[in-house]
């Protein structure tokens, strides 16, 4: 019988500098608000990690490391397990978070004055690290559908795209939007950058979270001309809850982009580990399945609760499901309410910390970012806030 995890269990984090109150006076310039923003999740890391860093705690050096024997053997096992991609041991290089990893990107294949094209509503570093490059960001912003899936629009691309475009950074599956990408899509965008000669960064960081069915494809895998282009960055940090280690990897399949890229990466020792978190992506690769399987259940769960919950009580306000991950998007422009107004809503009112649409570039207008990797009770208790606060327009 496999171990039942509990996610119900109200953990306080106060206290713990975790980023989700730390930051919210910074933010927000109060800290009285229920956070439901960066994303990290509110349950336990898993004890199986928990334990293997402590075992690890019991050796009384703490000196200079290297990865752990079948380090990069495990990761490409469970990657080949779950996502049916075959890489190398070769392939990969240990990288000290992705938002960093976009930045070493950038500073190995662009030079000033290049430009970086996104595709909006996204993860904001996804402008903010070119931009603090002095690369110019150039937006293929996603497309809705009426059913609330964002589609890639490959007419605009053909239109804002020009010989200066040298990277396109992918957000696959896409944050915010909830996206996992599909075969044709993926080849498509494959073929366009293959043949303008750009490279890929393929954020995966949510991939081992698809629900609902849904499958994650690696953009790298769809085609030999995406193997080619391609730098894919990974981690178990979102999956698993253990951010704050920082264990992310790049996998670059073409030799070329290798020697150009971990050379840059080497000859820095920027691809030098330290002790913990290799020990943290062996354990959750190794004995996480379980973990992870029961965490998506009970996420799905409470995406349907705040579905369900939004439908009887603030019909205005409709969540966009996602495909991946533990973060809803609200679409509520139904409200009527402009920039200020929802913030007052969502701030003033119903004392919640989200993050703010604004924030993830043209399109997220309306929008807001609801993170519901927490225990079930305090998500009901934040849409009570919420429901109270809607209530309060009305009358
Ligand atoms: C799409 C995406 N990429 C990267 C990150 C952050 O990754 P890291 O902490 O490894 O820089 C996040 C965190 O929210 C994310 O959503």
């Amino acid at each position: 019988m496999d171990k039942r995890y509990d996610f119900d269990q109200i953990i306080e984090r106060k206290g713990s500098n975790d980023m989700k109150h730390e930051f919210m006076p910074l933010i927000w310039h109060r800290d009285d608000l229920s956070p439901m923003w960066v994303a990290d999740m509110d349950f336990a890391s898993p004890d199986f990690i928990l334990d293997a860093l402590k075992k690890r705690l019991e050796h009384p050096i703490l000196g200079y490391t290297s990865f752990p024997k079948g380090y990069w053997e495990t990761i490409a096992k469970w990657i080949a397990d779950h996502h049916s991609w075959q890489t190398q041991p070769d392939w990969y290089r240990f990288i000290s978070g992705i938002v960093k990893g976009i930045g070493y990107v950038l500073n190995v294949f662009t030079k000033p004055g290049d430009k970086v094209i996104i595709q909006s509503p996204v993860y904001h570093p996804f402008h903010l690290v070119p931009e603090g490059n002095q690369l110019k960001v150039v937006n293929n912003p996603l497309r809705m559908n009426p059913d609330g899936r964002y589609e890639m629009d490959f007419e605009q691309l053909e239109e804002c795209y020009d010989e200066q475009c040298k990277v396109f950074i992918l957000c696959n599956p896409h944050n915010p939007g909830g996206r996992c990408w599909d075969y044709a899509t993926l080849k498509r965008l494959a073929d366009f950058c293959y043949s303008h000669h750009m490279v890929v960064i393929s954020d995966e960081i949510h991939c081992d979270m698809a629900i609902f069915g849904h499958k994650h494809i690696p953009f790298a895998h769809v085609s030999q001309e995406a193997a080619e282009i391609s730098i894919t960055f990974g981690a178990p940090s979102k999956t698993f809850n253990i951010a704050g280690l920082v264990s992310s990897y790049a996998i670059v399949p073409n030799e070329q982009l290798r020697k150009k890229f971990f050379g840059w990466l080497d000859g820095n020792t920027i691809s030098e580990g330290n002790i913990f978190s290799p020990i943290a992506t062996m354990a959750a690769y190794e004995q996480g399945e379980t973990w992870r399987r029961q965490m998506l259940a009970y996420v799905e769960e409470n995406i349907l609760a705040v579905e369900a919950f939004c439908e009887r009580y603030m019909p205005q306000i409709r969540p966009i499901r996602p495909e991946a991950s533990f973060l809803i998007w609200l679409d509520c422009r139904a409200l009527g309410l402009d920039h200020d107004q929802l913030q007052q809503l969502f701030v003033d009112k119903a004392r919640l910390a989200l993050n703010d649409g604004e924030m993830f570039g043209p399109g997220g207008e309306g929008f807001m970012r609801m993170n519901v990797g927490s225990p079930r009770a305090y998500i009901l208790q934040c849409l009570e806030q919420l429901k109270t606060a809607v209530e309060s327009l009305e009358k």
